[in-house]
C-alpha cells in the first residue's frame, strides 16, 4: 500500500528535519481566498496528511485550533515532538474518514499530500466537514528543482535532474498527479467556486547537505533503498561530490539557492 512508503520511524525523522513550510506566497495566496469568502475569526482548520507539521505550524497562527492529521502514527509522533502552540493538536487518521462534526470546518488543507488519498471519498469527507463558505487548499511543488550557484546553474541543474531521472522508476503512480499540477484532482472537486494557480516559483537557500538530505526524504528514494540500500547510498554520495565539484568547494554546507516550482488548488463550499 502506498501509505506505508511514510511509516517509518528514520523517514519521519528525515521530514522533520528537511521538509519544509509552504512559500508565504502559498501561504498568503490561502488566506486571502479563506477571507474573499468568510469573515475572521476563524475557529477550525485541518491540515490533512500533515506528516510531521511544517504546514500545519505555518498557518496555525490565523484559527482558534488548528489541527493535523496524518495515517502514518510514526509522522504524527515526530509532529507532536516539535515545539507547537497550544492551538495545535495532531491525530492519526485516514484523509478518507476524518474525525470532525459535519459543517465544522473553516478550512481544510493537504500540503503535498492530497495526491497520496483516495480522491473521491476525500472530496466526500472534505464536503461533509466544511461549514458553508468553506475552503479547501491542497498544493504541492515539483521535486525536480532548479539548482543555482554562481554560474555554474545549468550544470547544478542537470546533476539534479540526472539524479531524479534514476529514481523515476521508483515512483508511484501517485506522484504522477504530481506532474499535471493536480489537475485531475481539480477536475474532481465538484464545487463551482474554485481555482488552480500553477507555476509559483519559489526562491529559497539551503546547504549542499540539506539539498541531499530532502531527497533523502522523498518517497522514491525511499523505496529505492528499500530495494538496494548500496546503491542508494552511492546514488547520494555521487550527486554531492558531483555538486561541489562544479561549485568548486568543499564544504558541503555551502548554500545554494534552490528554485521550486509550486502548485495550489483553491475551492469553496457553496452556501
Ligand atoms: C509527502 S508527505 C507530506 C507531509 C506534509 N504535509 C509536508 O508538507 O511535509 C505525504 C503525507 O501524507 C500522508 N498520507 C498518505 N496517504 C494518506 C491518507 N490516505 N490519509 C492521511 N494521510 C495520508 C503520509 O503519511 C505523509 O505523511
Amino acid at each position: 500500500m502506498t501509505t506505508q512508503l511514510f511509516e517509518g520511524k528514520e523517514h519521519a525523522s528525515l521530514y522533520q528535519k528537511y521538509r519544509l513550510p509552504p512559500p508565504d506566497e502559498v501561504q498568503k495566496l490561502i488566506l486571502s481566498y479563506l477571507e474573499a469568502k468568510k469573515q475572521r475569526p476563524f475557529s477550525l482548520a485541518v491540515d490533512v496528511g500533515c506528516g510531521t507539521g511544517q504546514s500545519t505550524r505555518a498557518l496555525a497562527p490565523h484559527f482558534e485550533k488548528m489541527v493535523g492529521t496524518d495515517i502514518s502514527k510514526a509522522q504524527i509522533e515526530e509532529a507532536k515532538q516539535s515545539s507547537s502552540a497550544s492551538n495545535i493538536s495532531y491525530c492519526v487518521s485516514p484523509a478518507e474518514e476524518l474525525p470532525f462534526e459535519d459543517s465544522s470546518v473553516d478550512l481544510v488543507t493537504a500540503a503535498a499530500a492530497a495526491h497520496w488519498f483516495n480522491i473521491e471519498k476525500f472530496l466526500k469527507e472534505v464536503d461533509r466537514i466544511l461549514k458553508p463558505s468553506g475552503c479547501m487548499a491542497l498544493y504541492c511543488y515539483q521535486a525536480c528543482m532548479e539548482v543555482h550557484y554562481k554560474d555554474c546553474a545549468s550544470k547544478l541543474t542537470a546533476i539534479f535532474t540526472e539524479c531524479y531521472n534514476s529514481l523515476a522508476i521508483y515512483t508511484s503512480k501517485n506522484t504522477e498527479i504530481v506532474y499535471s499540477e493536480y489537475e485531475a484532482i481539480f477536475n474532481a472537486i465538484p464545487y463551482t467556486d474554485k481555482k488552480r494557480i500553477t507555476q509559483m516559483v519559489h526562491k529559497f537557500q539551503m546547504p549542499v547537505a540539506d539539498l541531499i538530505g530532502l531527497v533523502k526524504s522523498f518517497s522514491m528514494f525511499q523505496t529505492f533503498l528499500q530495494i538496494d540500500p548500496e546503491a542508494a547510498k552511492k546514488l547520494l554520495q555521487k550527486t554531492e561530490q558531483r555538486f561541489l565539484e562544479v561549485m568548486g568547494v568543499t564544504s558541503n554546507e555551502t548554500i545554494v539557492e534552490i528554485w521550486a516550482k509550486h502548485f495550489c488548488v483553491l475551492a469553496c463550499k457553496p452556501l
